[in-house]
């Protein structure tokens, strides 16, 4: 079967899908678009060819029109309500007790999982710790991570502050993961260079995502150091062979609402 396939009655001809393809395969011969014979190899399977045709003209072969979900015009957001949709999110670190439905976290999971990958190679895998019980034992070894880090490497220590981490959880507070109720692992192949942007924006796709699903979420940046770099804890997780963890999201139930936006710095911007 042949890489595209043109619905001729239905093609305008108006070379978007040559354009955008971004691996530039796609040509025009016979006033119809083709892919470039020997170069099908190429394809990222990123779909754009198909979702870019306003007539649904052009079938891939691993992908038909009809398995990409029109986008809704009256769905799209309004500079205001971006505004608000990226000022109002915030890092949460009080949850309630009640547990997210497995159901709920891998619905969102799943949007997070349109974010961007280079060559589209989608290289993120999930995992996530649901049990409470479970994740307290594994900041277990993030507290022992962080002992044997105050004193192999003092330096980097004091710049975490992890003295203070360390005597919070002596006196029984959790400010590793705050109480929450799961935690969530963006993780890939220790070999792939790009794993580590694509679980950073996943995750960022993720948190974003939570409030409209009423959950709310807060990096976990002390977790995520020690699960690369502590292997009790690394084996304890048991990610598949030649994985590591490159992000780690607390998630759950916010108990309060924020009211007010506070403002960050003004951003450095040169060029322009
Ligand atoms: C990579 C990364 C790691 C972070 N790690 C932690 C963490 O371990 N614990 C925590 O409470 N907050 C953590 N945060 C949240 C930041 O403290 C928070 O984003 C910042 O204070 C700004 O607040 P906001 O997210 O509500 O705008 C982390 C944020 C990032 C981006």
């Amino acid at each position: 079967m042949a890489l595209i396939s043109i619905d001729m009655e239905k093609c305008i001809k108006d070379a978007a899908c040559a354009a955008e393809c971004p691996v530039k395969i796609i040509h025009f011969q016979g006033d119809f678009p083709r892919a470039v014979d020997g170069m099908e190899g190429f394809c990222i399977n990123c779909g754009h060819c198909v979702a870019v045709c306003p007539t649904g003209a052009l079938t891939h072969k691993n992908l038909a029109p009809e398995e990409c979900p029109g986008i809704e015009p009256e769905l799209a957001i309004t500079p205001e309500q971006t505004e608000q949709f990226l000022r109002s999110r915030r890092s949460i670190r009080a949850y309630k007790k009640k547990p997210v439905e497995k159901e709920l976290l891998s619905k969102v999971i799943s949007l997070a999982s349109h974010a961007p990958s280079g060559h589209n190679t989608q290289p993120v895998k999930w995992h996530v710790i649901h049990d409470r019980d479970e994740l307290t034992k594994l900041c277990g070894h993030v507290v022992d991570w962080m002992r044997w880090m105050i004193k192999e490497q003092p330096q980097a220590a004091a710049l975490l502050e992890l003295d203070m981490v360390v005597k919070g959880h002596e006196a029984g507070m959790d400010i590793i993961t705050r109480d929450a109720p799961h935690l969530i692992l963006a993780h890939g192949r220790k070999d792939n260079p790009m794993a580590p942007p694509a679980c950073t924006i996943a995750l960022t796709w993720l948190e974003l995502a939570f409030p409209s699903f009423g959950l709310g979420g807060c990096w976990c940046g002390f977790f995520n150091a020690a699960a690369m770099f502590w292997p009790p804890l690394q084996k304890e997780l048991g990610l598949e062979d030649g994985h590591i963890s490159y992000g780690a999201m607390m998630v759950g139930y916010p108990r309060y609402s924020y009211h007010r936006m506070p403002p960050r710095n003004v951003p450095v911007i040169t060029g322009i």
